[in-house]
């Protein structure tokens, strides 16, 4: 395996950065300043790059309770090449995670004992900072440099049983010297060599890309947002690719393979999977105000997708003032009857939300929204659906009591400007 070595004393500064989106197109909602994690347009938090070349470096740390019997090779090999690769797929080739490490550095002892880290679910972002300036002060100490990066992976020895957990930080850190390394950390902790595997990484890069928590930081259900279809939701889930919303954010998804729907009526649309690489429309975005949009995306079991169990189409809303952790995306339950997943053994009951012609539910009506989705046909792993937005989307439900009112509600106010 091609294990990369730092070369360099230091990279120079870090590419400019485009800032997340660059037109002003309707379905393109521009992020509130003032919303932490907005899933916005142009949102700003000194965002690593998501397209072209992410550079990282990754350090390997033990502390005096818990000295390493592991090896910096075996730590290394938990994440790379997979989280590469996942890159790799999940952005059609646009975004190349580049890693550079010191394996033959070894571990660099931390000054403290892991427990006094308060490294668990919880802790504060100080205490965070002062265990990343630890592990660069004693990595410096031991190889004697680092150089200037996109983001920067800090690895505890699985020996640090207290390091619990893998946090994300965006934070200006720099070398003794006092000039800066970096803006964005990961630090890896037990539950990545327990439980997640590589992917733990690609979801706190994420971070670093500015994307959102989207399970419920507050506690509860991790899929009670989004069940288990996107990696900044439940990491391990069998569909982990980014939404296409997500993916349209981070230029992955042109303006060609998107249908922006801003009028009342009845539009149809097709659609390709989102994880597919072949060129066409990957998701249809129901514009709803200036602040919310409604997705209807396509689903299927290729690319980092490739454990999901069908091709199936997935709905869900779009609010820019939520803050990260809080639901700014929500998943629409299109199966909510079922409460069990379709697919078996796929463990949360959001999993069977989206629609499909084999079985479950073929449209799904968001009051919301004022907007039904309905698949018209499917070619396997494409779909032709109908969107009806406004008026349309309720009046085929004659024999419905509560449509009337359902109108009413829905062109009462400002919304037919
Ligand atoms: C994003 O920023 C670009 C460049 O400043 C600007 O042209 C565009 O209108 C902005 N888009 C949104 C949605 O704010
Ligand atoms: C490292 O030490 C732990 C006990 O602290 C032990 O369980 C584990 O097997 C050891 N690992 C290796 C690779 O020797």
């Amino acid at each position: 395996m091609f294990l990369p070595i730092c070369a360099a004393l230091a990279a120079l500064a870090t590419a400019a950065h485009a800032s997340l989106g660059t037109s002003d197109k309707s379905c393109r909602l521009p992020a509130p300043s003032d919303v932490d994690g907005s899933l916005g347009f142009n949102y700003t938090d000194d965002c690593a790059p998501s397209t072209g070349t992410l550079s990282s470096y990754m350090i390997y740390v033990d502390f005096p309770d818990a000295k390493a019997n592991d090896t910096t090779e075996s730590l290394y090999d938990v994440f790379f090449p997979d989280a590469i690769d996942w890159f790799e797929t999940a952005s059609y080739g646009k975004l190349q995670l580049e890693v550079d490490t010191a394996l033959e550095g070894g571990f660099a002892r931390m000054p403290q004992a892991a427990d006094s880290y308060h490294f668990q679910r919880g802790m504060s972002g100080w205490d965070l900072v002062t265990y990343v300036q630890d592990a660069i002060d004693a990595h410096f100490d031991q190889v004697g440099m680092i150089p200037v990066v996109d983001v920067l992976y800090i690895v505890a020895t699985r020996r640090a049983t207290s390091i619990t957990y893998s946090p994300s930080l965006g934070y200006p850190f720099t070398d003794p010297s006092g000039s800066l390394l970096t803006n964005k950390i990961a630090a890896f902790g037990f539950d990545s060599y327990d439980y997640y595997g590589s992917k733990v990484l690609n979801h706190e890069t994420g971070h670093a890309l500015c994307l959102p928590d989207l399970y419920p930081l507050a506690g509860g259900e991790t899929g009670e947002y989004v069940g288990t279809w996107d990696m900044m939701g439940t990491i391990v889930g069998p569909s982990p690719d980014f939404f296409a919303w997500s993916k349209y954010r981070l230029g992955w998804i042109g303006e060609d393979e998107v249908d922006c729907v801003e009028d009342y009526g009845t539009t149809r649309h097709e659609l390709i999977p989102v994880s597919s690489d072949k060129a066409g429309v990957k998701a249809v975005i129901i514009r709803h105000s200036d602040t919310k949009v409604l997705v209807a995306e396509a689903r299927s079991d290729t690319g980092v997708d490739e454990n999901a169990c069908r091709s199936r189409v997935l709905v869900y809303s779009v609010d820019t003032k939520v803050q990260t952790g809080q639901g700014g995306i929500i998943v629409y339950d299109g199966n909510p009857k079922t409460g069990s997943p379709l697919c078996v053994g796929q463990g949360d009951v959001k999993s069977d939300a989206a629609l499909s012609l084999e079985d479950g539910e073929q449209e799904i009506y968001v009051e919301d929204f004022g907007v039904k989705v309905k698949i018209i046909e499917s070619d396997g792993p494409g779909f032709q659906i109908e969107v009806r937005k406004g008026e349309e989307a309720v009046e085929e439900d004659e024999d419905d009591e509560s449509a009337a009112t359902r109108l009413s509600i829905l062109f009462s106010g400002s919304l037919f400007r």
